[in-house]
């Protein structure tokens, strides 16, 4: 007598799927400022703690095993702040990505980076590609630094070769899909985010990740990035979990 495998309909088969964590995280780090003032410290010195937070929730993600961790650091809006600050935050990334290559190493974490990199100063960008290099072969955690991008200037980019290749004729407009458009993201090696997290409290996504984030679930804390921990993620990804994810289904 053969048994035939029982088959479970779809809403019992989640019944016995055990809780997930989401395999591509994405982070607004916000609130640096504010916590700088709250405690009468010029601004940078938040960015200072906040660069402290990125170490501690990606090693906490290497822990939880989540594959890809993309954090907003700079967006092309960002260039409006007065030139002290700007010129801060790019001196506070060469030092961080100088600084953590041991702790990125040990953890088996890859560095990669999207957004208009080659209009970041020459030293960011000379310490990014280097940093880049010498993690290339690692397998765990893959980090992902959005600097210098947004989400209407990666569609600009994206559109911009699509443009081209109907120009010379690779590509007729009739053919054209929005996976030609996935394509040409600077994102398209990897999957859409699962799970953002916005801190600070606000509820905007400030051109972050436009196309990518259509059906990620969207988790907003009032804790400022300085303050926020490995608690905090934790709860983040308790709250997902409870999410149910339909995708426009039923
Ligand atoms: C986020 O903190 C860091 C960057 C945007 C670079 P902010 O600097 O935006 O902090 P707030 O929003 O002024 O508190
Ligand atoms: C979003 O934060 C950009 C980054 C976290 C890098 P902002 O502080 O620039 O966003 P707004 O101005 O509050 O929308
Ligand atoms: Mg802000």
């Amino acid at each position: 007598m053969t048994v035939e495998p029982v088959a479970f309909s779809d809403d019992l088969a989640s019944v016995f799927q055990k809780p997930v964590v989401p395999r591509h995280l994405a982070v607004i780090m916000d609130g640096n400022g504010r916590w700088a003032r709250t405690r009468g410290l010029p601004r940078v010195e938040g960015h200072q703690a906040g660069a402290q937070t990125v170490r501690r929730v990606t090693e906490a993600c290497c822990e939880l095993g989540i594959e890809f961790l993309t954090v907003y650091a700079f967006s092309t809006e960002n260039w409006k702040r007065p030139k002290e600050e700007v010129s801060a935050l790019f001196g506070l990334l060469e030092h961080f990505l100088n600084q953590e290559l041991p702790s990125l190493q040990s953890n088996n974490v890859r560095l990669q980076a999207i957004g208009r990199l080659h209009e970041l100063p020459s030293n960011a960008q000379r310490a990014l590609q280097e940093t880049i290099r010498q993690t290339e072969t690692n397998t765990g955690l893959t980090l992902i630094l959005a600097l210098n991008y947004s989400g209407r200037a990666e569609l600009e980019d994206a559109i911009r070769e699509i443009c081209k290749s109907v120009a010379n004729k690779r590509l007729q407009p009739g053919e054209f899909t929005q996976e030609h458009l996935r394509q040409h993201l600077y994102t398209s090696q990897w999957p859409d985010p699962d799970l953002l997290i916005r801190t600070s409290g606000e509820m905007r996504l400030s051109n972050f990740l436009l196309w990518q984030l259509s059906y990620t679930e969207l988790y907003v804390t009032p804790k400022l990035w300085p303050d926020f921990t490995k608690l905090d993620l934790l709860e983040a990804i308790e709250e997902f979990q409870r999410r149910q994810r339909r995708y426009g289904g039923i």
